[in-house]
Order: C-alpha cells, then sequence, then structure tokens
C-alpha cells in the first residue's frame, strides 16, 4: 500500500510523541510526516533529547537521515547541522550521543523503523552504499540541468545526495533563490516527497508551504505553477525517476497526466512500448543483470 497523498503539512502544527518502539533508546521525540501503513515506511521528524545515548547496532532497513538542529557525536566524528547519512541497511552504526539537542528528519524507505545492537555488519550489508557527509559545507549548488531533465527553472538548484543507479531514485537538497518563479505544471511517474528546513514557497494548488512544510505527493498529481518571495532550502527524495512531465492545463486528473506520460513513452521508444503492452506476459520484464530484482524494488 502506497502512502497517501499528504500536502500541504506543516510539522509545527502538531507536537512530539514519544518515539517508544522495541529497541530504540529513551529520549527520543517524533513527529510522523508520512506512513505506508502496508510497509511501516515512513518519514518523521525526530528530536533527540540532550544526553541520547544509542549503542552501535543496524537497522533492517534502508535509513536516511539530514541534521537540521544540534550536535551529534556518532563514533569519532562530530556531526553538525546540514551532516547527512544514507545508512544502507545491515550497516552497522556506532556509538551515537547527542551532545545538544538534535532536530534530524528521518527516513524509513522501505519498512518500519528498526534497531537492533550489533557490532558488526550484518553479513548481507553493504557497507560501501554508505554516504556521510555535511551537505551544507562539503558539497557545491548544481542547476537541476545536471541531474534532472527536462530541468526546472533555474532559480531551483541542487545537490545530489542519494542516486540509486537502478531505480534512478533521488535524495537531494534543493533551494529556491528570492523571487523564484516558474510558470508551468509539472508531475512525475515517481511519488515525491519534501521538507521545508528553511522558507516559504507558494503553490497554485496547495498554497504556502512554510518552514516545517511536508508534503508526500504520489505520482501523475499537478503541481505548480510556483514561486517563493525570499527563497528556500528543502530536502527532497523520489522513489524513482524525477522526470518533469511540464504543460499548461491545471485541470487534468491523475489518470489523464499518466496516459499522457505513456503516450509520450510510445512516441519515445515504439519498440519497447509495443512489446512491454503485448498480451505474451512481457509486462513482468526479466532483466538478466539484475535477475533478483523486482518491479519498484531497491538493490539492496
Ligand atoms: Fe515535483
Amino acid at each position: 500500500m502506497a502512502r497517501p497523498h499528504i500536502e500541504p503539512f506543516v510539522d509545527r502544527s502538531i507536537d512530539f510523541k514519544r518515539f517508544t518502539l522495541p529497541g530504540f533508546s529513551k529520549g527520543m521525540h517524533y513527529k510522523m510526516l508520512s506512513v505506508d501503513n502496508g510497509t511501516g515506511a515512513c518519514t518523521m521528524t525526530v528530536k533527540y533529547e540532550t544526553g541520547y545515548k544509542q549503542p552501535p547496532g543496524m537497522s533492517y532497513t534502508e535509513v536516511e537521515i539530514l541534521l537540521m538542529s544540534g550536535t551529534i557525536k556518532y563514533g569519532k566524528e562530530t556531526f553538525r547541522p546540514g551532516h547527512y547519512l544514507h545508512i544502507p541497511p545491515g550497516v552497522a552504526m556506532p556509538e551515537m550521543k547527542v551532545s545538544r539537542a538534535a532536530t534530524v528528519l528521518m527516513m524509513y524507505n522501505f519498512a518500519e523503523p528498526s534497531f537492533v545492537e550489533s557490532d558488526e555488519h550484518h553479513r548481507l550489508a553493504m557497507p560501501g552504499q554508505l554516504t556521510s557527509v555535511n551537505a551544507y559545507d562539503d558539497i557545491q549548488w548544481q542547476p537541476s540541468s545536471g541531474a534532472i531533465y527536462p530541468a526546472v527553472a533555474p532559480g531551483c538548484m541542487l545537490k545530489v545526495l542519494k542516486y540509486d543507479p537502478l531505480t534512478e531514485a533521488l535524495s537531494f537538497l534543493y533551494c529556491m533563490t528570492p523571487k523564484f518563479w516558474q510558470d508551468n505544471i509539472s508531475y512525475h511517474d515517481s511519488a515525491e516527497e519534501a521538507y521545508h528546513i528553511w522558507g516559504t514557497s507558494h503553490m497554485m494548488q496547495f498554497g504556502e508551504l512554510p518552514t516545517g512544510g511536508y508534503f508526500w505527493r504520489p505520482e501523475y498529481i499537478n503541481h505548480g505553477s510556483f514561486s517563493s518571495e525570499l527563497g528556500i532550502l528543502a530536502f527532497g527524495r523520489t522513489d524513482s525517476k524525477l522526470h518533469n512531465y511540464f504543460h499548461w492545463n491545471p485541470w487534468t486528473s491523475p489518470e489523464e497526466n499518466r496516459e499522457r506520460a505513456a503516450a509520450q513513452l510510445a512516441r519515445h521508444r515504439p519498440q519497447l512500448f509495443n512489446w512491454t503492452k503485448s498480451p505474451d506476459g512481457h509486462n513482468h520484464p526479466h532483466d538478466f543483470e539484475y535477475p533478483d530484482a523486482k518491479d519498484n524494488t531497491h538493490y539492496i
């Protein structure tokens, strides 16, 4: 079951709750931003109390974390705001101590949050896939055209944090410059979620999204035009390729948008399109390079 459309949502409008799932230490509080009721996959704003301690351990599912305020000691390192972690499933994390009350954006992308104490990786883990970087200080902004085509208007820039080569799913920081505007309408084949770390933008369909604003937007939903008076800093994530289907009709439905996307595919790749829609079972293609990968699954 996919996550429902949530837009706009502002986490400042609700209180933190105690996070009490088994395995996690006391002193963790959360605001649920979106959840898949079938798998337990979710995105949360999480607040750690000063002095919070987590022993070395691992999660059974992929975790992404963006530190937004406070200071976290993570093994021998000290993380400051802007630090981003992509922890693949089963990859051992060192001891974590919160030396100054910290707020993070936390994403469990494929299953419910889990934590088990361990000082070694799971035997199937892929530690080489770990990403640990301060996204504010150590990555340059790039035009969106460097990662997304067709690109959004020039005042919206990106820092790519995670790119999945099998699904083309992306995680990224993005910003809008002051007085940014884009006057067309877009939709994608992917679901997308975003969280406003700072700043307010305006979307024609959904109104203002301020600091603490969040959306989970399923595929093929119209969004745009949009603008920002003073600019924004935000985190975004998709679950597959982020392709901008631009158009100018605000009244189309998700079903019409999907039809239009399929018509584009038929024009761009007619041989492949016709083969996959033929009645001989071709709509479940087999990939000899990734024989275990199923539709819409991650490669780790
Ligand atoms: Fe979008």
